[in-house]
């Protein structure tokens, strides 16, 4: 496994759509062991492949490391899931909550969705899998990351006055972090 770097927005990869994946192959199933360890290590429930530049549709979950009500949070990797291919086969009724994003560090807005979905996808052994959900964290989680196969992150859901105030924290947190880089460099 190998962690991966996670574009943080604005990056014009973002925005790209992702292609389908087919045949889980060796290359693939790396890919969703890098995807695992990039999305834990940056304490994240949900990361896509379009997230770390690589173009497939293809997304690494796990949403049972934050407590549900009246229940106990699972260790990491108990809820660790993939969805390869995902297909909504059911999508209605509405749902808000707070989300945040991986390449969106420490913005956190409310985005309201679908409340109840199930999703068709294929899963790191090659099988197609269905899953249910209605007005939770994985329900949110799983319509979040397929965005991000589209191209599309929560501040497209934003109005354009938050999406462009996020923007300009944004572009300003880059600026820092590759000063900081460069800081680093000299200091060797
Ligand atoms: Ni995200």
């Amino acid at each position: 496994m190998a962690l991966r770097e996670i574009l943080v927005w604005p990056d014009p990869r973002l925005k790209q759509k992702a292609k389908p994946v087919g045949e889980v192959t060796a290359e693939i199933r790396k890919l969703c062991d890098d995807l695992a360890e990039t999305m834990y290590e940056a304490n994240g429930v949900g990361l896509a492949a379009p997230q770390v530049g690589v173009l497939f549709n293809l997304i690494s979950m796990d949403v049972e490391q934050k407590a549900a009500e009246g229940e106990a949070p699972k260790k990491k990797g108990e809820g660790l899931f993939w969805l390869i291919d995902p297909v909504l086969k059911v999508a209605e009724g509405e749902f808000t909550y707070t989300e945040g994003c991986l390449s969106i560090p420490d913005e956190y807005e409310e985005v309201t969705r679908f409340g109840h979905i199930v999703v068709e996808y294929t899963d790191r052994d090659g099988k197609r899998k269905q899953r249910e959900a209605a007005s939770t964290l994985l329900s949110v989680c799983v319509q979040h990351e397929m965005d991000h196969l589209q191209g599309k992150l929560f501040v497209d859901h934003l109005s354009a006055l938050k999406r462009e105030l996020i923007r300009r924290r944004m572009k300003k947190l880059k600026t820092q972090r590759e000063a900081e880089r460069k800081g680093e460099a000299t200091a060797l």
